[in-house]
């Protein structure tokens, strides 16, 4: 049997820097929402792992054992031949290796293999536990605590100026630690409106550290925030992707269509979030 399974982008609606673990690790508190973009992964039980990699976005990307898909594979002991259909730029803040890892887990589990706990899929990544439920969170501690959210549905411009980010690197050039928690209860939003509202007063305690890394992503928050029709620009996660909010899909699809005109070297996608 041969199973699809999808491994949609993570989009960070607000990332807080809350502190700093012994280990080295930071503290977060984010709003985590999942889109109808991604990659897929093509799975089949096999003899012994095998990887290959397809799609606009596989070249450069390992089908070795350095592979997080390969490392997912060999986490619940289930040999599998598959494909990674790589849909989503690499080392872009959306996830990617920490959404296909989670989706290899979730092939896995489909064709038979003993579901994997929270705490094992921390030891491929801290982003892999959100992306093994692709579900609308509130993501504290490193990415191990994950309480379900209800929020409006979103429509975005997705734009990666296509320069790869180091995560740690970001990390590392954290000026300071912030300690602004998230409020402890979230508000209730009427609408998508009053939500994008109540976003645009918290923030992505990484974006600074990101630009200063890459000015990069500083050209693509304003090449969105002048596209017409835009509620709120951040950036996702420790970058380079950014992000700006609309509140119609039929208006972000008209500010892709205008952004990806201007340039034409940029990763240029509309999306819309993917329900609880
Ligand atoms: O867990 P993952 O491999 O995705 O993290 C990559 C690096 O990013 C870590 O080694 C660490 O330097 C940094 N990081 C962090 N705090 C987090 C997540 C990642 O400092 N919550």
């Amino acid at each position: 049997m041969t199973v699809k399974t999808f491994a949609p982008a993570k989009i960070n609606l607000s990332l807080h820097v809350t502190g700093q673990r012994e280990d080295g690790y930071h503290l977060l508190d984010s709003l985590v929402v999942f889109v109808d973009l991604g990659d897929q992964i093509i799975a089949e039980p096999a003899k012994t792992a095998s990887l290959s990699v397809t799609g606009p976005f596989a070249e450069g990307v390992p089908a070795d054992e350095s592979n997080l898909v390969m490392k997912a594979a060999a986490l619940v002991e289930f040999p599998m031949a598959m494909t990674l259909d790589k849909h989503l730029p690499p080392a872009s803040g959306i996830g990617g290796g920490s959404a296909d890892a989670a989706a290899t887990l979730r092939s896995a589990a489909r064709l038979g293999a003993a579901p994997v706990s929270r705490c094992d899929a921390l030891k491929l990544g801290a982003d892999v536990p959100v992306c093994l439920g692709s579900k609308p969170v509130r993501m504290r501690g490193i990415g191990d605590h994950l309480e379900p959210v209800n929020l409006p549905p979103l429509h975005m411009v997705l734009v990666n100026p296509r320069v790869e980010v180091s995560t740690p690197e970001v990390f590392k050039r954290l000026a300071k630690k912030d300690n602004l928690e998230m409020p402890d209860l979230l508000p209730r939003w009427p609408d998508s409106l009053a939500f994008i509202d109540w976003l645009s007063t918290q923030r992505n305690d990484l974006e600074r550290a990101a630009i200063d890394l890459v000015p990069e992503v500083a050209a693509a928050l304003t090449a969105l925030a002048l596209a017409p029709g835009a509620q709120m620009v951040r950036m996702s996660g420790s970058g380079a992707t950014c992000f700006a909010l609309y509140d119609d899909r039929s208006k972000a699809d008209a500010a892709a269509h205008q952004l990806a005109e201007g340039n034409p070297w940029w990763w240029v996608k509309s999306a819309s979030t993917l329900p609880g």
